[in-house]
């Protein structure tokens, strides 16, 4: 059995998102002294349920509803200062304090208000159905060197210089390539006025992050980097390009909180015992019509950030295949296995036949991945209610059979199965 909470750890969402990672990272943040973000933004939506209230974090860390935890933005994420002063004040208005235990890094880039506005005019071009959090520009000026980062709130000058070189080229592109009549929040004396008083409120948290978490691993604290999305929307690994524009895999947790590679031991990585995706871009193993409708009705399939429906399939071998090849995952958690209890027959897909040929490798381009059919293994259904158990060794005999195939073909161990939304819906092996 794994040891949680001996040293430097990763949770990763395994497929399109959505796979319960806040679930696991409030389950396992008791074992762990600082938890931190370190990629994506405001478009993650990441629920928790404790003793039946349940709270959705968009950027601040999954373990925040722990008294005297550490959570952490890190440099990688992206940080909409209006989304983030929300959440904090959500939860002070819960009586959850944030004194001296959230940091945000300095480092951090921010999401300016026509990064969103070029995110929705772009999407209406171009549609890959992005959250409209404004996180792939974002990104866009941060790899084109004219991104606003946090510290350059800290010198008005400075700040202006950064936003001016940042508007030249949204004004000409609103006004030459999206519609004109569009507001694109170019403004540059309104957005330093909105921007700044809510940049002085989180002064007080800003932090040179990556000393600070690396003195923390020194003197033996314990740190679990909580992932956004997942492996199929990898900017590099995922369904390019409906893909977010972040590493959502295990070298973003790396480059986003300064925690050098050696120091990361385990690489957990989260699936459904389904699998969902929200926005455009295949899905394989889809299942259409008044199936999928079942199965998002059971599931509650409905995006935590945006509400769209999200659209629905069976677990993907191949795909995970894939995730966990590319991040190193040394261990899984399967969430929702409840939502199968009643299926007859659960399914999975273990290859993919693409022009005929059978693969297992899940293909580099849309082109390929558009035309795989899934090769079906089925498994006799369990058909007895798994909701809300807590101990391993009531789980169904049909339950386990799926479970055992399931690690044993991506040869990776099963640490956790979760059987409800609730803190205490989830089983260790033994
Ligand atoms: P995340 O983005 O990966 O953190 O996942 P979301 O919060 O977007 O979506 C997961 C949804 O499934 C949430 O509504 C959770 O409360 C719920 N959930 C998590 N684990 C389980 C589980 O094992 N069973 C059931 N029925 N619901 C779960
Ligand atoms: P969590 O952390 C599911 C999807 C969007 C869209 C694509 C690009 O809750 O799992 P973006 O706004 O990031 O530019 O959108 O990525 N997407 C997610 N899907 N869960 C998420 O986060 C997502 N974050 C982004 O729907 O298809
Ligand atoms: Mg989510």
């Amino acid at each position: 059995m794994i040891k949680i909470g001996t040293g430097c750890d990763v949770v990763l969402g395994g497929q399109w998102g959505d796979e319960g990672k806040a679930k696991m990272i409030d389950f396992l943040a008791g074992s762990y002294d600082v938890i931190v973000r370190f990629q994506g933004g405001a478009n993650a939506g990441h629920t928790v349920v404790v003793d039946g209230n349940k709270y959705v974090f968009h950027l601040i860390p999954s373990g925040i509803l722990y008294p005297g935890k550490t959570c952490v933005l890190g440099n990688g994420v992206v940080i909409d200062l209006k989304e983030l002063l929300a959440e904090m004040r959500m939860l002070e208005a819960k009586g959850v304090s944030l004194d001296g235990r959230l940091l945000v890094s300095r480092s951090a880039f921010t999401v300016m208000p026509f990064h969103i506005a070029l995110d929705k005019a772009r999407d209406r071009k171009k549609k890959i159905g992005t959250t409209g959090r404004g996180i792939g520009p974002a990104y866009i000026d941060k790899i084109a060197r004219m991104g606003v980062r946090l510290c350059d709130f800290e010198d008005p000058a400075q700040l202006r210089l950064r936003l001016e070189e940042a508007l030249a080229e949204k004004q000409a592109l609103f006004r030459h390539y999206f519609d004109p009549s569009d507001d694109c929040r170019c403004d540059i004396d309104a957005i330093i006025a909105e921007q700044m008083p809510l940049f002085e409120q989180i002064r007080p948290y800003l932090a040179h992050t990556p000393y600070r978490l690396n003195e923390a691993i020194a003197s033996g604290k314990k740190v679990l980097l909580e992932g956004a999305q997942g492996a199929g929307l990898d900017i590099d690994f995922g369904s390019y390009p409906y893909v977010t524009s972040s590493n959502t895999t295990s070298g973003g947790a790396v480059t986003g909180s300064g925690i050098g590679a050696t120091r990361i031991r385990d690489v957990i990585g989260v699936f459904k015992a389904y699998i969902t995706r929200v926005g455009g871009g295949p899905l394989p193993t889809t299942l259409a019509g008044e199936a999928e409708e079942e199965l998002r009705r059971r599931g509650g399939e409905y995006g935590a950030t945006t509400g769209r429906p999200r659209t629905c399939g069976w677990f993907d071998g191949v795909q995970a295949l894939h995730a966990v090849m590319v991040s190193g995952m040394t261990r899984v958690a399967l969430t929702k296995i409840d939502v199968l209890d009643a299926y007859d027959t659960v399914r999975l897909c273990t290859e993919y036949r693409i022009d005929g040929k059978l693969t297992r490798e899940f293909p580099a381009t849309l082109r390929e991945l558009e035309k795989a059919e899934p090769v079906w293994r089925d498994f006799p259904g369990w058909k007895t209610a798994t909701a809300g158990m807590t101990d391993w060794k009531q789980l169904p005999d049909a339950a386990r059979r799926y479970l055992d195939f399931v690690q044993e073909y991506l040869d990776c161990p099963i640490g956790w199965l979760s059987t409800g939304p609730e803190r205490l819906h989830t089983l260790t092996p033994p």
